[in-house]
């Protein structure tokens, strides 16, 4: 087996592919530009040290499998993203790919009665496109041909980009990327929370992935002279803007499980002696159940409206991207629980306010997920830190799943 392939090589591995940046002195690393493609190519190194057969498929997804089980055998996916937000920590993501080939290299000899096969999507923060969670959607049999329309920050089209990156469209529209026959998709990834350091356990069983919406919100008003439009006359679209925002807020507080954020916002002509004439922000809304949050957004959206007639602006609101919330498969819970306590640990069920390929996945096949604890929950952030004792729980709790993983079960 050659590398040891314990929680010691995974931590060294993660800060080998936090090196894979778009500029150095943080990890920035968006879907299919040079740095996603370095780290493809460091973790397909790594899938076949640990003897996997590896391809990039057409939606630019990093697939390792293993052979296993009886001829024509069924896969058991596991996975994550390789993809980053902007100056990101080096977990979020990553830590499932890598945590999944050190667990294919340890199966190896075991004779696992199914296909283990190992995803590194490289498209689950949708930081690039307006439009998220694509490798995994491509994967279940749902991508939209319309995403190849969308365009980067420079203009640049997802089509164009996977040409560049050496993916085919076509294939990816013609359901070449699709995983059939997968008995189960599993995910370890961390908390991105507070709960699993305020009850003192390094891993626990994720019952449910919160449902989410992103949208771009635009504002359009009258540009004009700082020094001589009265303010009476004026048709600010920033400051129309912002109550917007502090609308958000306050809804979001009003309803508890309702989390909202405005992430991204940006002013035009942006001149400091100009009145903003347009204004342009993400919104992006999220809760445990899909009504609270469609409730939720009708408040935010009257809200936004009332606030735009009373400032004489327009309000246009784009949806970017909507994923309903998921529950984790009741089996696949109850396997992850079981090796959670085979490992003498109490285990704690708990769901997840971040969104995971998972959501996608679950549309194929039963998905479940593993957390592991993460230092203050902090992500989405270079302070982003887990501990190599929690991995090695997390590796020992896998090896223990994936070796009485019952095919039947979920046949
Ligand atoms: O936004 C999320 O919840 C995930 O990190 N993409
Ligand atoms: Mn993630
Ligand atoms: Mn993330």
């Amino acid at each position: 087996m050659g590398e040891a392939w314990d929680a010691g090589a995974i931590m060294r591995k993660l800060d080998q592919l936090a090196a894979c940046t778009e500029r150095p002195g943080g990890i920035t690393r968006l879907f299919l530009t040079p740095a996603h493609g370095e780290a493809v190519h460091l973790v397909r190194g790594w899938m076949d040290q640990a003897g996997l057969q590896t391809m990039v498929d057409a939606s630019g997804t990093l697939v390792g499998h293993m052979p296993g089980g009886p001829a024509g055998a069924r896969r058991l996916i596991l996975g994550s993203h390789i993809d980053t937000v902007r100056r990101a920590g080096r977990y979020d993501g990553c830590l499932g790919v890598v945590m999944g080939i050190a667990l294919a290299a340890r199966l190896r000899g075991a004779a696992l009665p199914y296909a283990l096969e190992i995803r590194a999507f490289g498209d689950e923060e949708g930081v690039r496109f307006p439009v998220t969670l694509t490798g995994a959607h491509a994967a279940a049999g749902n991508f939209d041909p319309a995403w190849l329309d969308s365009r980067d920050a420079e203009g640049i089209p997802l089509r164009a980009a996977l040409q560049q990156f050496g993916c085919d469209p076509s294939a990816l529209t013609a359901g070449q990327c699709t995983a059939s026959g997968a008995l189960a998709y599993l995910e370890i990834h961390i908390e991105q929370g507070p709960v699993l350091e305020a009850a003192n356990l390094p891993v626990g069983v994720v019952t449910a992935i919160n449902g989410a919406t992103r949208w771009e919100i635009s504002v359009r008003g009258r540009a004009g002279h700082a020094g001589t439009v009265p303010m009476a006359q004026r048709q600010d679209a920033l400051a129309a803007a912002c109550g917007m925002v502090l609308a958000v807020q306050r809804t979001a507080l009003a309803h508890p499980g309702v989390v909202a954020t405005v992430g991204r916002i940006s002013a035009s002509p942006g001149a400091t002696n100009v009145i903003p004439g347009e204004c342009i922000f993400t919104l992006d809304v999220r809760a445990p159940e899909d009504a609270l949050r469609g409730i939720a957004e009708q408040e935010i959206f009257q809200a936004m409206a009332n606030l735009a007639d009373g400032s004489r602006t327009h309000l246009e609101v784009r949806p970017l991207h909507a994923a309903p919330a998921i529950a984790c498969d009741r089996r696949l819970q109850s396997l992850l629980a079981d090796a959670v306590g085979a490992a003498g640990w109490p285990v704690l069920h708990l769901p997840s306010g971040a969104g995971h390929d998972a959501m996608a996945m679950a549309a194929l096949c039963p998905v479940g997920m593993l957390f592991v604890r993460c230092a203050d929950g902090i992500s989405h952030h270079p302070d982003e830190s887990v501990t190599e004792a929690d991995v090695a729980v997390a590796l020992e709790v896998m090896v223990s799943a994936l070796s009485t993983f019952d095919v039947d079960a979920l046949a």
